[in-house]
């Protein structure tokens, strides 16, 4: 089989199939991965929309997606983490290995990271895909391709609950039920927390987070005073906050909600300027912490929660889509974004031809 059908942004709202050269293994210790399920993130749509997140610009033409899952079907000849067959996950930022935020243990901070699908480094969504060995995770046997694809969202929620010092007893509340909001929740709960409330102002979202393991949920929409409502909730004030939905009025309530002594991670993005409550980050002693993607463990860390059966990550799977329909795809997702959670694309299929 020749060829790499690839999903591919042209410019801002021009996705086509393209037939892209099959990528061939120059590193030894790279694999050769054949693509089985790739989420669709917010990140593809504003790129599909914008051409552009932050200072990352689309210039030329970029396959899509970054959550992937597949097949190994061939690897470099020092290749010994992974075999032919093995289904993987795959970790889709490589750093430089020559960065100081390398070698200081924070290589998602690395300024010259590629990323996949990230200007101007092409994505996952297509047949073949290759990857250094150590940003692959062998799935165990009862781990499925969707959950591999869902390692790296649930990688970002990973890496939030280890910031914020989730552990076991904790109480923890999420701002933000979309899918990071809430495999934030879930894993939280994994990792020990006993109460995990959820905030977000559509009871579609709130109904999943409560299928998730969010133990309270919160309407914030008509909601005047979050703190008195989060107290009567939960009895307290929560330790832990994870911002997933970059709201500025949810940053604001998720300072005021916390409790003396407690961690605020922000995770969403949204505006860059915002009015914060800096009076209460110095009053209650609060430590305020940015989270940016993942870093070394997590990958490893969300395929080990869901193997160990303590997280599910099904209720957010909310569509999916066939390869050769992954224009519909992406345009359903644009259109129907209050409905959709996640999108799957599956595929493609051996045999597909362009
Ligand atoms: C859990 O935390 C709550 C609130 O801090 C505390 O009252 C309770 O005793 C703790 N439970 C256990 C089992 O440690
Ligand atoms: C999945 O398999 C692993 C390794 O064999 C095992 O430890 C784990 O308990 C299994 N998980 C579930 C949910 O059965």
């Amino acid at each position: 089989m020749s060829g790499n059908p690839s999903v591919v942004l042209r410019k801002v709202g021009e996705i086509v199939l393209e037939e892209r050269p099959e990528p061939q293994i120059t590193d030894e210790r790279s694999v050769k991965i054949a693509i089985k399920r790739t989420g669709i993130c917010g990140s593809d749509i504003h790129y599909y929309t914008h051409g552009k997140i932050g200072s990352f610009v689309v210039e030329s033409p970029m396959v899509l997606g970054h959550e992937s899952s597949g097949i190994v079907v061939e690897v470099g000849s020092k290749v010994t983490k992974c075999k032919v067959g093995d289904r993987v996950a795959i970790e889709p930022g490589v750093p430089s290995r020559y960065s100081d935020e390398y070698k200081s243990g924070h290589y998602n901070l690395c300024p010259h990271m590629a990323f996949a699908a990230t200007p101007p480094f092409d994505g996952t969504l297509c047949r073949y895909y290759l990857s250094p060995e150590d940003f692959v995770v062998v799935l165990p046997d009862n781990v499925s391709l969707d959950q591999g694809a869902m390692a790296e969202p649930l990688s970002v929620a990973v890496h939030a609950s280890k910031l914020g010092g989730v552990h076991f007893n904790s109480s923890v509340a999420v701002f933000g039920a979309g899918p990071v909001g809430l495999l934030s929740a879930a894993c939280a709960r994994a990792m020990g927390a006993t109460q995990v409330l959820v905030a977000d102002i559509f009871d579609s979202k709130l109904d999943i987070a409560l299928n998730m393991g969010a133990t309270h949920v919160l309407n914030t929409m008509n909601v005047k005073d979050v703190r008195t409502e989060v107290e009567k909730l939960l009895g307290n004030y929560p330790d832990v906050v994870i911002e997933a939905s970059g709201a500025e009025i949810a940053i604001i309530n998720g300072i005021k909600i916390l409790k003396a002594g407690g961690t605020f991670v922000q995770v969403g993005m949204g505006k860059d300027l915002v009015q914060f409550p800096i009076g209460q980050v110095a009053e209650k002693e609060l430590t305020v912490k940015g989270n940016f993607r993942y870093c070394h463990g997590d990958y490893r860390d969300a395929v080990a929660l869901m193997a160990s059966g303590k997280l599910n990550i099904e209720p957010i799977i909310t569509h999916r889509f066939a390869f050769k329909n992954a224009k519909d795809a992406y345009d359903f997702n644009l259109h129907n974004g209050k409905d959709v959670i996640k999108t799957i694309i599956e595929g493609p299929e051996e045999s597909h031809k362009l």
